[in-house]
């Protein structure tokens, strides 16, 4: 981008390729760190007097409007944070958007509604795609990609439209794939990984991939009910994939060979309920060893050993990546654990990166400040893909 800015850009409709999807309560945003993200790019353009089209997906409609998936409030955001008006347009490449993008004077900004509105944007037909992109080329002159969170996905606006513009990275793309060539060259050691979330299969590919380069894996979350239930334990009613069990008990027999140290949990906080998220009355819970879970019982964050023993693995790491809440951290009874995690990065000297999505969220919700950690990276499943070592559509489009 700076490239550009060298170039010029007055008068020149920029289209910036943003990830602004943010998680959003009864139409509020709950955290606005992907909005704050992509700032620097949408300021610097604006200051040098570019016309800025922001475009960006919200959850996954179906490929037609859907009012709970609107933009809206993160455009309202962006403005707020820019603390200029932002346009917004109700359609994402019909006459709204024209008109937004043709009303904008240099320097000014507008946001087209959610991209995930047209069933071009995530087509697997190529030609489809390519219509959509084309629709989308019309609004602008220049492309910046900097929706770091979508790069994994070979939409139209992050694969084909890059091909069909002048085409350059912005601040956030640059300085997360900086961040995250950390992990993957000249990586310093002790390298600890903390993986969690709800289910192993999204991670199942990141493990394969670290088991060559990691020095130790601590397991919590959803996911480690099904490791625990590799290694024998019976785990009760908490949340089990079956079909999961004979790739993670290859991965144990393979951690052990290769001198990875795979850490599970030894305790965890039980219940026979679910907690209610929404009005987050106290849980009715206990604490048991992990190879004594109930069979009438779910498991639903790290107990008070494990966030001892998890703490005391990360501590001396020189680098470390988390991804992936240990419990319900939505719930503050089963905050504690996804909260002594966020702690041991804090007090590790080494360099902490928290991957995306739920770990970057919770981060921000759980009260830590974002900036003590060496990088929270705005993306979930791209960081990951990252760290698998593929190829990420949106960044061979800019690279191209
Ligand atoms: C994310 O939240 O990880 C990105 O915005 C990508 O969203 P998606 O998984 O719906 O493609």
């Amino acid at each position: 981008i700076d490239e550009l800015l060298a170039d010029g850009v007055s008068g020149k409709r920029v289209f910036v390729r943003a990830d602004l999807n943010v998680p959003l309560a009864d139409g509020t945003i709950t955290d606005d760190g992907r909005i704050r993200a992509v700032l620097p790019t949408v300021k610097a353009l604006a200051e040098a007097g570019a016309k800025v089209v922001v475009a960006s997906h919200l959850g996954r409609p179906k490929g037609a409007p859907d009012p709970a998936f609107s933009l809206l409030p993160a455009a309202e955001r962006l403005g707020e944070l820019l603390g200029a008006p932002v346009a917004f347009a109700q359609d994402t490449v019909g006459p709204a958007a024209h008109d937004a993008v043709d009303g904008l004077q240099p320097g000014q900004v507008a946001v087209i509604e959610n991209l995930r509105f047209n069933a071009g944007e995530t087509s697997k037909d190529d030609t489809e795609r390519a219509e959509f992109a084309d629709r989308l080329a019309a609004l602008a002159d220049v492309y910046v990609g900097d929706g770091f969170g979508a790069v994994h996905r070979k939409h139209a606006s992050v694969y084909d439209l890059p091909k069909k513009l002048p085409h350059y990275a912005g601040y956030l793309i640059a300085t997360e794939v900086g961040v995250l060539k950390k992990l993957t060259e000249d990586v310093k050691r002790p390298y600890v990984v903390a993986l969690g979330g709800a289910k192993v299969s999204d991670k199942l590919a990141v493990i394969d991939a670290l088991l060559g380069k990691a020095d130790r894996l601590l397991i919590g979350g959803g996911m480690a009910y099904t490791f625990l239930k590799a290694k024998g334990y019976e785990v009760g009613i908490s949340l089990l994939q079956e079909d999961q069990i004979p790739a993670v008990t290859e991965y144990m027999q393979r951690a052990e060979k290769q001198g990875v140290e795979l850490v599970l949990p030894v305790d965890v906080l039980v219940s026979r309920e679910f907690p209610d998220l929404k009005t987050k009355a106290p849980a009715d819970y206990t604490v048991v060893d992990a190879d004594k879970i109930p069979a009438d019982q779910e498991g639903l964050d790290i107990g008070p050993k494990t966030r001892e023993l998890y703490a005391s693995k990360l501590t001396d790491a020189a680098t470390v990546f988390w991804n992936g809440p240990m419990g319900v951290f939505e719930h503050p009874d089963y905050a504690g654990g996804t909260k002594a995690v966020a702690q041991a990065l804090l007090d590790s000297d080494g360099f902490t990166v928290v991957g995306g999505g739920d770990s970057a969220a919770a981060v921000r919700t759980l009260g830590f400040d974002e900036n003590a950690f060496g990088h929270i990276s705005t993306g979930g499943g791209a960081s990951l893909e990252h760290l698998e070592g593929k190829t990420l559509p949106g960044l061979a489009a800019l690279e191209d």
